[in-house]
């Protein structure tokens, strides 16, 4: 296929608009897919993907498309739609020429659409604006055109309706592809260079990084150079995915392919980077902004002697999400573990599942937190203490310097947009306030939806604001943030005790003003996640010293069967069997077995 025949482009949608499922109609149209096959989105490959039905990992198809006498080589990169994953919306996005930017012809545009049209504009892409789901009942296509237009200037002329479902208007999608999106800047003359915008590990092939060859060609056994690291690596595999892996003896420019080469470290694949042919150098194709973690946690094994097996599990896993940082700490209760560096509470969330299915570790997680700065007070023995430095960065409740240390706190803020019909106005914009936002802007969008920004603290948008808000508004608004800059702020450390013994892993740091009411959430939430025990437990919300918040949970009797008198002996064993199994899930805190999963399920309302 010509260069001028090629097109790479992405699907952006807000989630649920069905972006996986127009991804399976144009796979069906083009024969890369079997009608019917019963292998429903191909591209959601993981596992996780699957069961939370979000698409979590960019992936690439190539498709081959007829056209007027013509073929087309159609490279499909797939995006992920939820707001903690835009990063794999940018590098994505940073391989295509155009984007298919498709919305629900039912809920219209949403919080992510806009983000996800920014982002592309910003890239300077061809938009090709879909309106999906024309099928349903409450369709109104019309007004969904009209908003596009008030808000990003598309003609309604220009927007294609669709079914993706019932595979209706799939042909004019192609076309529309074909006419509006660029060929890439593709010279096959020139020397190789190829672009890396995606890699994964394999268990028995190592590193494989999806590559756009930009220009020239490579071939099997040639030496390939990395421009960010300078290593030379030799070309082991090429193939296309179509979605299948094809096996391939060389790739040419304009082609998006698999490269796999003799790299063993997973760090090594660094996503952005430019690689082009030993002997003949070019300069990078892009710098990528790199992108920084919003929110930390401890990471533990479950025991100690699985310690090296997580470690290699979470070294893996991160070669496929380069934004993850991780480093070593030890706790007092949970021992040796990883404090690691996530987006948002969904991406931690997706990558603690993934430990578990791909690498069957069941490992504990501590609560989230962000990362605050803070001014120390300008005495020598102060600085002397805290590495000398005056500003210092905290995302550990442990390291939260004595208040009478501290000059002034900062937290970090976003810029959170969130559109909601009417209706809901009044819960969102209360629980805006008890978030401490600050309105910056209100439009109404049309005459029932209304577009909102406020400033929020990043603490109080990552654990689960987006669920609140989806919660509060029957699942019709939605929201996205982007990050903004750190303010002036009033922090404490929320100390929790369970029986007189302060408990490290389960303390926060808080906004002052929100110190009771938080102590008082999170005591009565660990009193109900706790299961009672043999000795009473008390648990305490301290702050510097002064209990906010108390409960207590009462001693459990002895024998869980004591209540089903004789008889039933089948249940009875089928009770002690899950009680035995249930202290698998425990782990021993302050001589108190506390589940696993609690440090993270406290902080959870949804
Ligand atoms: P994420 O991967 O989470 O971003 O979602 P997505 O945008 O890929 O959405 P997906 O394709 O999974 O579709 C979401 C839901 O909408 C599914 O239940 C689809 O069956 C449904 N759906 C997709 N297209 C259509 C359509 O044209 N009509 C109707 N009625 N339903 C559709």
């Amino acid at each position: 296929v010509k260069v001028e025949n090629i097109r790479n482009f992405s699907i952006i949608a807000h989630v649920d608009h069905g972006k996986s499922t127009l991804a399976d109609r144009l796979l069906e149209v083009t024969g890369a897919k079997k009608k019917n096959s019963g292998k429903n989105q191909v591209l959601d490959a993981l596992e996780v993907e699957q069961e939370r039905g979000i698409t979590v990992k960019a992936n690439a198809v190539s498709l081959l498309y007829k056209h007027e006498e013509e073929t087309y080589l159609l490279n499909l990169i797939d995006t992920p739609g939820h707001v903690d994953f835009a990063n794999e919306v940018c590098r994505s996005l940073s391989a295509s020429g155009g984007v298919i930017l498709l919305v629900d012809a039912n809920h219209g545009v949403q919080a992510q659409t806009i983000a996800n049209y920014h982002l592309a504009v910003g890239k300077n892409l061809k938009i090709v604006p879909v309106l999906n789901k024309i099928d349903l009942k409450h369709a109104n296509p019309e007004q969904v055109e009209q908003d596009l237009f008030s808000l990003f200037d598309i003609l309604p002329e220009d927007v294609l309706r669709v079914s993706a479902k019932l595979g209706i208007g799939i042909d004019s999608v192609f076309e529309h592809i074909i006419k509006k999106i660029p060929p890439p800047e593709s010279c096959r003359d020139e020397a190789f260079r190829a672009h890396l915008f995606d890699s994964w590990y394999d268990k028995y092939r190592g590193a494989l990084n999806l590559m756009f060859i930009k220009d020239g060609e490579v071939k099997l056994g040639q030496e390939i150079v990395s421009c960010e690291s300078k290593k030379i690596y030799i070309v082991k595999s090429l193939s296309l995915l179509t979605p299948e892996e094809k096996n391939v003896k060389k790739l040419i420019a304009g082609q998006i392919g698999l490269i796999g080469m003799n790299m063993r470290n997973s760090k090594e694949a660094v996503i952005g980077d430019t690689y082009h042919l030993k002997g003949s150098p070019t300069e990078p194709l892009e710098v990528f902004k790199k992108l920084r973690p919003m929110i930390f946690a401890g990471i533990y094994p479950s025991e100690q002697s699985q310690h090296v097996a997580l470690r290699g599990a979470i070294e893996k896993l991160v070669l496929n999400d380069s934004v993850v940082t991780f480093a070593p700490e030890t706790s007092p209760a949970l021992g040796h573990g990883f404090r690691l560096g996530f987006l948002g509470l969904l991406h931690l969330e997706v990558f603690v599942q993934r430990l578990q299915q791909e690498y069957q570790a069941e490992p504990i997680i501590t609560a989230p937190s962000v990362t605050y700065k803070i001014k120390l007070k300008n005495m020598k023995n102060i600085l002397k203490q805290h590495g000398g430095k005056e500003i210092i960065s905290v995302s550990n409740p442990k390291f939260l310097p004595e208040p009478n240390h501290v000059e002034e706190y900062f937290e970090p803020t976003v810029l959170g947009t969130i559109i909601t019909p009417s209706e809901y106005i009044g819960k969102i914009i209360s629980l805006c306030i008890e978030k401490r936002g600050i309105q910056k802007s209100s439009i109404n969008l049309d005459e029932n939806r209304i577009m909102m920004t406020y400033q929020l603290p990043l603490s109080e948008v990552v654990v689960d604001f987006h669920d609140h808000i989806k919660s509060l508004s029957s699942g019709f608004a939605s929201f996205d943030f982007e990050e903004k800059e750190y303010v002036s702020t009033n922090l404490v450390k929320l100390e929790i005790l369970l029986n007189g013994v302060p408990v490290e892993e389960l303390s926060n740091i808080v906004h002052a003003r929100n110190a009771e009411t938080f102590a008082k959430d999170l005591v009565g939430r660990l009193k109900e996640l706790i299961p009672r025990q043999m000795v009473m437990i008390a648990i305490q919300g301290v702050v510097g010293g002064k209990v906010l918040a108390r409960e207590t949970i009462r001693a459990y009797r002895k024998d869980v069967t004591q209540w089903l008198y004789g008889g039933d002996v089948t249940r009875r064993m089928k009770l002690l069997k899950q009680q035995s199994e249930g202290k698998k899930k425990m782990r021993s805190i302050a001589n108190v077995n506390v589940p696993r999963d609690t440090f993270i399920r406290v902080l959870k309302r949804f």
